[in-house]
């Protein structure tokens, strides 16, 4: 029978987008997005949707009210629809069993509680959240020890790839619509039920399906891939800086090697993000389940780059600063993971500005996307690192970079917003403190020119001459001699 009535448990990063494409391209089925949350259902029903999101807004005024619903009422979507997508987070433990590592399930469980002691009929049951292997498992296991006579219930694994930031453009035209399900006949018939919602936008020859366990570890796997890609250019960086090759130079030339390809190589301040980090620690925790502990550690070695390349910029700030940043004013410009969102989950600038207050800096941040409420909450709450009140003394938030830079010492980029790309620097150089420097962590900027109007710059991946800088002389001699003494000792 086909689909009519989608429900979507979760309206979040995944969720509200992947659904509002659902009911654009199927106008014929009914998509019912709920959450527990009233106050996000109240946002995704405003006139100001809970996420920045390119082309969403334009979406969800099309189908929001024809096709496209966003409710509280979890019970009464449940009950009506034949297919229910699982799109809840499913954050790394903090606490028991596996804490820092394991994906925490509670969510996903509570779910597929909820379907059961609710569904009357047959369903559908899609696992959209990224979960670990076999998580699919246990969901089973507690829809069929609390079901209803008379009703069965088939699981799918149905990943999301999408990125935020270009989440519209990559659920139109995804490379690949993932979908696993058991080998069984019902299984099989399940799978095809879904394929035909996505077919009316994705090309059949796209749609892959597999068996359910293969379908869980791809997702992990895929999010790995990226993320080391990332960790590798930027272990490169580190050499870069240390001896005079251009990480751009070298990400190009071996991108251009069509085994390789071009994507993901560029060097940054680290990755962020809700994803990565999650995820990879997810498949070490797998691993070492598994008794697999070399195949853990070299996952592992991916966060441990990344947290090494956020410690390093930072600390290369400070250097750079005559080692000390107490009381010195540093504009941080983006806060948000990446550009065109206004995701800070796991966002390096959280790590780069708390860095910063520790040593005694005040902070002028500006991002365009990301509310002052969420820059102060994610600087005060994590981990007690830091006390509220210190944050609030120390932190000051803008509305314009131009604002944000006034009477700075430094400026340091932590997100590739195009609007930085284009402001006046020649205006900001004037009104700033001297000597003044620019730390670029996106390399989106124009280093020579910034150079020209008297900025000290300092990037990822590239070590810039620096004429003005005062003792700087003796600093490259000193690197350059244990470069070299390094390159003679190998030889000989
Ligand atoms: P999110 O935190 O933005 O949204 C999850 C929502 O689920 C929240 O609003 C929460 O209130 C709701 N929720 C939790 N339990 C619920 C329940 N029992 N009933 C109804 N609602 C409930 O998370 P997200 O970023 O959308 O991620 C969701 C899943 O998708 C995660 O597993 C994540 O790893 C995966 N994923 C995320 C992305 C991304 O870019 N954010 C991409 C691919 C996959
Ligand atoms: C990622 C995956 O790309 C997506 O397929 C998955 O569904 C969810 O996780 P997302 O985290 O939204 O998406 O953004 P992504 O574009 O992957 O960027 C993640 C982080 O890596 C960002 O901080 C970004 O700035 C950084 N990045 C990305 C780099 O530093 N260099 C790169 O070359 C690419």
């Amino acid at each position: 029978m086909p689909i009519t009535k989608i429900c979507c448990m979760g309206a979040g990063y995944v969720g509200g987008p992947t659904c509002s494409v659902i009911a654009l391209k199927c106008p014929h089925i009914r998509v019912t997005v709920v959450d527990k949350s009233s106050e996000r259902i109240a946002q995704w029903n405003s006139a100001k949707l809970p996420i920045y999101e390119p082309g969403l807004d334009a979406v969800v005024q099309k189908c929001r009210g024809r096709n496209l619903f966003f409710s509280t009422d979890i019970a009464q979507a449940i009950e009506e629809a034949e297919l229910i997508f699982i799109s809840v987070n499913t954050p790394t433990k903090r606490f028991g069993n596996g804490k820092g590592r394991a994906a925490d399930l509670k969510y996903v469980e509570s779910a597929a509680r909820m379907i059961a002691e609710i569904s009357a009929g047959d369903k559908i049951v899609v696992e959209k959240s990224t979960v670990p292997v076999r998580a699919a498992e246990s969901i089973m296991n507690i829809l069929r020890a609390n079901h209803k006579p008379g009703v069965s219930y088939q699981i799918l694994s149905n990943p999301e790839f999408l990125a935020e930031g270009t989440a519209i453009d990559d659920l139109l035209n995804a490379d690949r619509v993932l979908i696993g399900g058991e080998e069984s006949p019902e299984g099989q018939a399940a799978i095809e039920e879904l394929c035909k919602v996505y077919e009316h936008w994705i090309p059949r020859k796209n749609i892959l399906t597999t068996n359910t366990w293969s379908s869980e570890l791809s997702k992990l796997a895929a999010n790995a891939f990226l993320a080391q890609r990332i960790s590798s250019i930027n272990s490169l960086s580190a050499v870069c800086e240390s001896t005079g090759a251009d990480v751009s130079e070298v990400a190009r030339a071996v991108g251009l090697d069509s085994r390789i390809g071009s994507k993901f190589l560029q060097a940054s301040v680290g990755f962020g993000g809700s994803c990565f980090q999650k995820d990879i620690l997810n498949l070490v925790y797998i691993c070492e389940c598994l008794n697999l502990p070399e195949v853990a550690a070299y996952w592992q070695q991916v966060i441990d780059m990344n947290e090494y390349q956020k410690s390093r910029f930072s600390a290369k700030v400070i250097e750079s600063l005559f080692n000390t940043v107490t009381d010195k004013k540093i504009s941080i410009l983006g806060f948000a993971f990446k550009k065109n969102t206004g995701d800070t989950r796991e966002s390096p600038a959280i790590h780069v500005a708390r860095t910063l207050i520790d040593e005694g800096a005040k902070l002028h941040i500006y991002d365009p996307k990301v509310e002052e409420s969420q820059i102060m909450s994610d600087l005060s709450n994590c981990g007690a690192i830091l006390e509220p009140e210190l944050v609030k003394s120390r932190v000051s938030i803008f509305k314009d970079a131009y604002s944000a830079t006034k009477n700075t010492h430094a400026i340091v980029v932590c997100t590739e917003w195009d609007e930085f790309v284009e402001l006046d620097y020649k205006r900001i150089y004037a009104e700033m403190m001297k000597p003044a420097y620019i730390f670029d962590g996106r390399k989106i900027l124009d280093h020579d020119k910034l150079q020209k109007l008297g900025f000290i710059v300092q990037t990822i991946g590239k070590k810039i001459e620096c004429q003005k800088l005062r003792g700087s002389g003796k600093i490259k001699l000193k690197i350059e001699e244990k470069w070299y003494r390094y390159h003679f000792e190998a030889l000989s």
